[in-house]
């Protein structure tokens, strides 16, 4: 798996730019300074919980926590866990119960620093007020060890005795300057030349999300040149747009070329493979095939085998390679 991070990082713009420490997170300086504080005193810190919209830096402020708390080793005592992304909430609260419980020993004397396990929860406010409530239940019966990170869009749909047990962080979006000035540095690390006007346009498009910023940069800069008109044509095709595409090449019996596109989507333009599910379910059934159910049938399984922490690259080429012998069957 960590080959696969390494390689990621270093064809994602989004994660070879992800900052590793609180200091090089652009703006949010009020949240950036306030963490500092809490962190002087990690015997102390609270249960954080961190609002905003997309793209504006919460994971990766959650990251450089976990960094700062637990040192270079934090992902041994980290578990991160995705509300949304995990179908079942009862499997979130399986998995934070049973790392929770792990009294966490301090082995280590010569790093004080070193006794909480972490855990951060994103996208919580996907969650369920039940699942909140019982989540509630297991951060009062593990804080002793444990320290919980949570983080959503919306403040509002986090249940009220869960907020009351946490510090709150509101970021807000980013402001047309940090947005272009990053996407310049990046620039210039990339040896890649644009135009001015190129940059607004692209922090139009994304109004403060970081993240879809970096990411259209990358599309548009194949060339080395990011030009209103490269961005253009790397905005043309929408995520949705290019699954459809990858769906009907493999419909179509053209494997290979389908496997290759799903790299780029989930590589370089950042698809999830949860969402890559979602859309390619939406094709399916506008494409009007004669057996959309029994395609229904196979995506439920792979579905299940994401959800259940397969390999997620491999299960989605699998899939690829299901619906191209599906069509190669109906001729
Ligand atoms: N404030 C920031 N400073 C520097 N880089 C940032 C900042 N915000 C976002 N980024 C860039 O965007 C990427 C995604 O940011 P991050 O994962 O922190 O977003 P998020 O706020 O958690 O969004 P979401 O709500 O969608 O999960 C980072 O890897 C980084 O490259
Ligand atoms: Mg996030």
């Amino acid at each position: 798996m960590s080959t696969l991070n390494n390689s990621l990082r270093n064809t994602m713009w989004v994660e070879k730019y992800r900052p590793q420490d609180l200091e090089q997170i652009v703006n949010q300086n009020e949240i950036v300074d306030g963490i500092s504080n809490l962190l002087k005193n990690p015997e102390a810190i609270p249960h954080l919980l961190f609002a905003g919209p997309p793209g504006v830096g919460k994971t990766t402020a959650a990251l450089c926590i976990a960094r700062r708390l637990l040192g270079e080793d934090w992902r041994k005592d980290t578990l991160e866990l995705n509300a949304s992304d995990e179908r079942g909430i009862k499997m979130v609260r399986e998995r934070v119960k049973s790392f929770a419980a792990v009294i966490k020993l301090v082995t280590d004397s010569s790093n004080e620093h070193k006794m909480y396990r972490l855990i951060i929860l994103d996208e919580a406010d996907e969650m369920t007020p039940e699942a909140q409530t019982a989540l509630r239940r297991i951060i009062e019966d593990s804080s002793k060890t444990t320290r919980f990170l949570i983080i959503c869009n919306y403040l509002s749909q986090i249940i009220d005795p869960l907020q009351s047990r946490c510090v709150i962080f509101r970021f807000t979006r980013l402001t047309e300057k940090d947005v272009v000035d990053h996407m310049k540095i990046i620039c210039k690390n990339e040896e890649t030349s644009f135009e001015e006007k190129a940059l607004a346009k692209i922090y139009e498009i994304t109004s403060g999300d970081l993240r879809l910023s970096i990411n259209i940069l990358q599309a548009s800069a194949a060339t080395k040149h990011v030009s209103i008109s490269t961005v253009h044509s790397a905005m043309g095709m929408s995520g949705k747009a290019r699954v459809s595409e990858i769906i009907r090449l493999a419909i179509s019996g053209k494997f290979n070329e389908s496997r290759i596109k799903l790299m780029e989507l989930t590589t370089v333009f950042g698809i999830s493979h949860g969402d890559f599910l979602k859309y390619a379910y939406q094709e399916i059934y506008s494409l009007k095939l004669p057996n959309p159910n029994k395609i229904a049938v196979l995506m439920a399984e792979y579905d299940f085998r994401l959800a259940t922490g397969a390999h997620p690259d491999l299960q989605l080429t699998a899939f690829l390679a299901q619906l191209a012998l599906q069509a190669s069957d109906q001729q």
